[in-house]
């Protein structure tokens, strides 16, 4: 038997914020100390599961509503599940804690320009050109979380130092053995 205790952690933030690259950091910690552990991500959840959806508001209020029922199943199996997603929109994000429960909200926070500049995968230069439509802060709305439970500045802080602090917050209570 395993006492593991279940928990999302919830990465929100823009495009390149540094979200996925935090989850993974953190992920690899949990591993180490040998818990069990899922990561969903927007990029690849929406080459399986949620393909069929675009980047309205609808869609993507789709987008995490699906993801929450699957992130709700692995929680209370006691799993930790690391979802890092745009997730704008403040209200989906509220449904989404009350139906998973054990649920920690991560803002990844990086101004938008600093997002552009380091624009890893050419989309802002695409948005700022028109050329995708809805894209998030350039010309589709982002809401961040007013009261997350975790704060990282990318553009301030270290990999390692994010890391850090999410792993930090488990640890002060109780998720994590210490
Ligand atoms: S969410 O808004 O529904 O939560 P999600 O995190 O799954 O978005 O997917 C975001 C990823 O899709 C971005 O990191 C980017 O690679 C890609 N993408 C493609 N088009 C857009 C768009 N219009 N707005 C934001 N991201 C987009």
């Amino acid at each position: 038997m395993c006492d593991q205790r279940g928990f999302t952690l919830w990465f929100t933030g823009l495009s390149g914020s540094g979200k996925t690259a935090i989850a993974k950091q953190v992920e690899r910690e949990l591993r180490r100390r040998g818990l069990k552990v899922e990561r969903l991500d927007g990029d690849i959840v929406r080459q399986a599961l949620t393909r069929d959806l675009g980047f309205t508001k609808e869609d993507r209020d789709k987008n995490i509503e699906r993801v929450t029922f699957v992130a709700k199943l692995l929680t209370r199996n006691g799993v930790a599940v690391l979802c890092s997603f745009i997730s704008p929109y403040r209200e989906r994000r509220a449904k989404t804690r009350r139906e998973i429960g054990t649920f920690i909200e991560v803002y990844v926070e990086c101004p938008l320009e600093v997002c552009a500049q380091r624009d890893v995968k050419g989309l802002y230069a695409k948005a700022f050109a028109g050329e995708i439509e809805n894209f998030t802060g350039v010309s589709d709305p982002y809401e961040p979380p007013e009261n997350p439970e975790i704060v990282c500045r990318t553009a301030e802080e270290r990999l390692e130092e994010s890391a850090g602090k999410v792993l930090a917050y488990l640890e002060e209570h109780g998720y994590i053995p210490v």
